[in-house]
């Protein structure tokens, strides 16, 4: 018998109401407009209101993309929370979207954090969960990076935006996914941390001296591995797909930065037509970004059936992955 084919039922967004500009963070840091434009491409992001988490985000996405894949909650075996920014230790965020959704009984709900690669990593996951027995899974990659941010650090505080994605992942007819892939490795030149003081976690000898609880990274490092990663994502999944790199009709690639997008879509020969791009508009979302995107997308009428459409990310460990997909 052929393997069950799994695909993308269903896909939802949400970003908070507020709108951080690059003419708001001057009043906060030594930056200017221009700079942030020129080396990321960012405008502005969305900072989550105080009562908003990763959960609450995370539900609203959610049910859209229930919605979309007309589904009720009670249709899920599995919920996966991709997050890098819990807002509780336990329970599991997941198991919150859970109770919030109002749906008891279901396989199983966790949380994953792979940085900037979760929904990836979600999706990957996911596929493998519901294949055997043909159920259905919500992926969802939520982030409120605004609360690690170190506002007084203008080379990284420029770069990053709260919001959430989700989709529906389960069976289907035709198309869904041709092939997937998920990596981790580590590299300490790749710096890309948020480590935690005493002060703000209970798991933390009390001894500690470190204050390092913002996020730290080594930009210039990151932007060539993550060039590097798109590239050969791209490379490996076309491989794996046995199919033409001109084949690819549609890519969401992690919305990190403008320059990222331009130099991987540059190295790996793919027109930049055929990239979505709202990095300006929210900048880099972690979890969030490509289901942000890959959500937009589909509204926007940019993905049509039958489209071979790669979704690809790469983040803090260091992760990347991708997944290609025939659009169904
Ligand atoms: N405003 C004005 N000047 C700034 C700012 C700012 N916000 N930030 C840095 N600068 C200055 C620096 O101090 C430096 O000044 P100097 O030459 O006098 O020392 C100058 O600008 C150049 O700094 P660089 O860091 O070399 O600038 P670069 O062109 O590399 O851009 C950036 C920095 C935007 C961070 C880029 O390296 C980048 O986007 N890297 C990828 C980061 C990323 O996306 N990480 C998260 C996703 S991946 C993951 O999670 C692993």
């Amino acid at each position: 018998m052929a393997a069950r084919k799994i695909g993308i039922l269903g896909t939802g967004a949400y970003v908070p109401q507020t709108v951080l500009t690059n003419k708001d963070l001057e009043q906060i840091v030594n930056t200017n407009n221009d700079w942030i434009l020129e080396r990321t491409g960012i405008a502005e992001r969305r900072i989550a209101a105080p009562d908003e988490t990763n959960v609450t985000m995370g539900v609203i996405a959610a049910r859209q993309a229930l919605d979309a894949a007309g589904l009720a909650p009670e249709d899920l075996s599995y919920i996966i929370l991709a997050t890098n920014t819990p807002a509780h230790y336990f329970p599991a965020g997941a198991i919150q979207i859970q109770e919030a959704l109002g749906v008891n009984g279901v396989l199983a709900a966790f949380d994953l954090q792979a940085g900037c690669t979760g929904f990836n990593y979600g999706l990957y996951v996911a596929e493998r969960m519901v294949a055997p027995e043909g159920k259905y899974a919500l992926v969802i990659g939520s982030d409120t990076n605004s609360r690690f941010t170190d506002w007084t650090d203008r080379s990284t505080c420029v770069l990053f935006g709260d919001g959430a994605g989700a989709a529906v992942v389960g069976p289907v007819s035709r198309g869904g996914i041709i092939a997937s892939f998920v990596t981790s490795s580590f590299n300490l030149k790749l710096s890309c941390e948020t480590e935690f003081n005493a002060e703000v976690s209970p798991f933390v000898a009390p001894t500690t001296t470190t204050e390092r609880h913002f996020l730290r990274m080594d930009g210039p490092e990151i932007f060539k591995f993550a060039v590097k990663a798109v590239k050969e994502s791209i490379k490996r999944i076309v491989e794996m797909a046995n199919i033409d790199r001109e084949e690819l009709d549609y890519l969401i690639i992690h919305q990190a930065n403008n320059r990222i997008l331009e130099a991987a879509a540059r190295f790996a020969g793919v027109p930049w037509e055929k990239l979505y791009v709202n990095v300006n508009r929210y900048g880099n979302t972690s979890a969030a970004s490509v289901p942000i995107a890959l959500h937009e997308a589909l509204s926007e009428g940019r993905i049509k059936p039958g489209d071979k459409v790669l979704l690809c990310s790469f983040g803090a460990g260091i992760t990347w992955g991708a997944a290609l997909l025939e659009w169904s």
